[in-house]
């Protein structure tokens, strides 16, 4: 019995680090990243306050909710919404829901690890975000390295998570085989790896009621 919860729990993590397109990975999708965690996704687009110029990136989009949103803010302007995701069932979910931004050219959705970027230029984005993602990147430094690469000096960075509810998650052994949640190791890699500023934000939203951790990082100006 032990083994099987084991293995459950296994799956469940690997799920939720790159979905599958498996009953897990689907049940995932439906109930936690597009239900539980869209206030999540939506905090970190307002706080990036994203201008309709702007060209922004985020990294590990999952089914699309802060690419959509983002996209409804720079359809107007000249603006540009790029996403990576190293799932093959979130990039094909996500391009769903944006289709019409990617038909007429304002969205672009790559299928990649952020530890290399390498077709998006460097110094090149206004904004850059990511929810409930950096925990499970296993060479931080290298990932934060990528993401300073592209972005303008000066430009900012967003994360967004519920740090209460990660921990009940790990506390319960579904990152053992695949995550690490420890926000001291994001903030040390962003500190040692180009950035300025880095603030860490903690309030509650206010319709929802859920607590969010926002970490918010500039790049540093030339
Ligand atoms: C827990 S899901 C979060 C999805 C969405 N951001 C949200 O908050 O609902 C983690 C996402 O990050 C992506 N991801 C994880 N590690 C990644 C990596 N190294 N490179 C690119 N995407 C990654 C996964 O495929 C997945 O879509």
């Amino acid at each position: 019995m032990s083994q099987i919860a084991s293995k459950l729990r296994e799956v469940i993590g690997r799920n939720l680090r790159k979905p599958e397109a498996t009953l897990i990975g689907r049940i995932i999708k439906k109930y936690g990243l597009e239900k539980k965690n869209r206030v999540i996704e939506l905090e970190a687009v307002r706080l990036c306050d994203v201008q309709p110029d702007y060209k922004v990136l985020e990294v590990g989009f999952g089914p699309g909710i802060g690419i959509e949103a983002t996209y409804n803010i720079i359809k107007g302007g000249n603006g540009k919404v790029y996403g990576v995701d190293f799932s093959e069932e979130m990039v094909e979910s996500a391009t769903k829901r944006v289709n019409e931004g990617i038909s007429n050219g304002k969205v672009e959705l790559h299928h990649a690890d952020v530890a290399n970027m390498s077709f998006l230029k460097s110094n090149s984005f206004d904004r850059v975000f990511h929810c409930n993602c950096y925990y499970f990147w296993p060479d931080l430094t290298l990932a934060v390295n990528e993401l300073n690469r592209v972005m303008k000096p000066g430009a900012v960075m967003v994360t967004t998570m519920n740090y209460e509810r990660l921990k009940k998650i790990q506390s319960k052994g579904y990152f053992d085989k695949c995550g690490n949640i420890d926000m001291n190791r994001y903030l040390s890699a962003l500190q040692s790896g180009g950035f300025q500023e880095v603030k860490l934000k903690s309030f509650k939203h206010e319709s929802s009621g859920i607590n969010i951790e926002a970490i918010i990082a500039q790049k540093l100006e030339n």
